[in-house]
């Protein structure tokens, strides 16, 4: 780090946290905003996952100790590329962004996000963000545990059977059957259940229910109230 840069820990003053449930849609909306405020973005959960893959890359079955996936943080590092808003991880200084949201991850990454020091690990890399200028953050609890002086926070939420249909059509790039629906639905309540401790709504966060918003729709609400407080 050069004597110019901020200092770790150091945050500066625009931060726009927005939590909420899995596929709320956090981070598809909160790219999007900075992109129209001309700031940047850091998705939390996407360092929970990184931090995933990189000890899943080192072998062994799970469950691991918490020690050796905070040994395996220390390979993924992070890029800014130029044009881009948000921040990218790297595993070994290579592109993940393919791997991160497959099954394999999703399907550990609860485990590994209930462990103290890992999440040490990911609060410190969100304020270092943020020091470095200003930052639209997602997650679960960053208007609460790591940002609780933001400028402006949103809690987004969403009935489980629209979050479920959202999903299913990214995924699958088509509607889904009333099965896969309901398979969808399942799978995200029970991932609302194992991730209920670290999901919390800061008192003073703004609650956006997108069950019946477009996605244009939400990131114009969430981009004029940001602009509001700016
Ligand atoms: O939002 P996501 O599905 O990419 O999050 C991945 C996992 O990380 C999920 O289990 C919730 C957890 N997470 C968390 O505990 N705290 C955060 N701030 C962000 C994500």
């Amino acid at each position: 780090m050069s004597a110019a840069e901020p200092a770790r820990g150091v945050v500066r003053d625009f931060v726009i946290a927005i939590d909420g449930p899995a596929a709320s849609g956090k981070s598809s909306t909160a790219r999007r905003v900075a992109e129209r405020l001309g700031i940047h973005h850091a998705d939390s959960g996407v360092l929970y996952r990184a931090a995933t893959l990189a000890r899943q890359r080192a072998g062994g079955a799970p469950p691991w100790p918490e020690d050796s996936v905070l040994g395996a943080t220390r390979e993924v590092t992070f890029v800014l590329s130029p044009g881009e808003t948000s921040w990218a991880v790297r595993v070994k200084g290579s592109s993940v962004d393919d791997e991160l949201h497959s099954p394999v991850v999703s399907g550990l990454v609860s485990h590994v996000a209930q462990m103290p020091r890992v999440r040490s690990w990911v609060n410190e890399q969100m304020r270092w963000f943020a020091a470095r200028g200003p930052l639209v953050v997602d997650g679960r609890d960053m208007g609460t545990a790591v940002f609780p002086d933001a400028r402006l926070k949103i809690f987004l939420d969403a009935h489980p059977t629209v979050r479920a249909r959202r999903r299913s059509l990214q995924q699958l790039d088509r509607l889904p059957s009333v099965e896969e629906l309901a398979a969808e639905t399942e799978r995200l309540t029970r991932r609302d259940e194992k991730d209920a401790t670290q999901t919390r709504r800061a008192p003073d966060a703004i609650v956006i229910d997108t069950t019946h918003l477009t996605q244009d729709e939400q990131v114009a609400q969430i981009a004029a109230l940001a602009k509001g407080v700016r």
